[in-house]
């Protein structure tokens, strides 16, 4: 065997060829998973896209790059289900454009957090997170509290999610402006909302401020809702009991 290796090791154009061959069978195995990705992504009853006021929340989620601190990806492992919730499926990163697992843990993961606090708690943990928890290190986010949410391009933007995959229908895309505003105040109509996306959307002024919707109130929507739309019980009874 190591004679016939040492063949290949003195002709260079052979051993090229044969490298070709190894790095191809690689290559193929990660990249023939993807090709089978309808298959490999489970159906999840309760997955939705977004709402408007949500998918805002997200992108400044991203803007701030959360993410740099922040995973949101609970692995299937004892310890993480147990501090975290039930492990992260495929099916509840479908619509995240670009995904937000991230690889960094300095604050806990979010995968999860939707329900986990009130409104108060995140606006006051945003505006100051020492001020709830001494030891943070976690900057201060206080001016989303002071800027409206910027609603000009959420059409667009609903509208190329969609040329991606996203079931953005074109009501949606339509009402996106409206969806928005009903959702982050409290006072609105939100039937057509709720028509949209569901009845378990929540909608409410979120940061309490009720003159403006603001880049917190889109936020805490956005936060609130992570790692709630599946129904987990429906997906794996054992776990949902094992929790209980
Ligand atoms: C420099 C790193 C850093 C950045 C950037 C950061 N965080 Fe944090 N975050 C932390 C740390 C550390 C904690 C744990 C201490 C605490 O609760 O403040 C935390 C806690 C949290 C919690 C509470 C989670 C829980 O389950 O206790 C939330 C929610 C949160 N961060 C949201 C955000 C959001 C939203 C952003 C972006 C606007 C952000 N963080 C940016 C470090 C960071």
């Amino acid at each position: 065997m190591l004679d016939k290796h040492k063949k290949l090791e003195k002709n260079s154009m052979l051993l090229l060829l044969f490298t070709v061959i190894a790095v191809s069978i690689g290559g193929l195995v990660e990249v023939i998973p993807l090709f089978r990705m309808d298959v490999t992504i489970e159906k999840v009853e309760g997955m939705r896209p977004y709402t408007p006021l949500e998918l805002m929340g997200q992108n400044i989620y991203i803007r701030e790059n959360c993410s740099s601190c922040h995973s949101q990806q609970i692995r299937p492992l004892r310890d993480e289900v147990e501090r975290y919730g039930h492990y992260s499926l495929a099916a509840e990163s479908m619509y995240d454009r670009p995904f937000l697992w991230g690889s960094k843990r300095t604050g806990p993961d979010l995968a999860r957090v939707g329900g986990k606090f009130s409104d108060e708690w995140h606006v006051a943990h945003l505006k100051n997170p020492r001020e709830l928890v001494p030891e943070s290190i976690m900057p201060s986010y206080a001016f989303l509290a002071n800027r409206g949410v910027d609603l000009r391009k959420i059409r667009s933007h609903l509208k190329s999610l969609r040329t991606v995959g996203v079931p953005y229908t074109d009501e949606m895309i339509e009402q996106a402006y409206n969806d928005a505003m009903a959702q982050g105040r409290a006072d609105g109509d939100a039937s057509g909302l709720r028509a949209r996306y569901g009845d378990k959307v929540i909608t409410r002024d979120f940061d309490g401020q009720r003159e403006m919707l603001s880049e917190m109130d889109a936020l805490v929507a956005y936060l609130q809702v992570l790692g709630t739309m599946a129904d987990l019980r429906h997906y794996n009874p054992d776990i949902a009991e094992m929790k209980e």
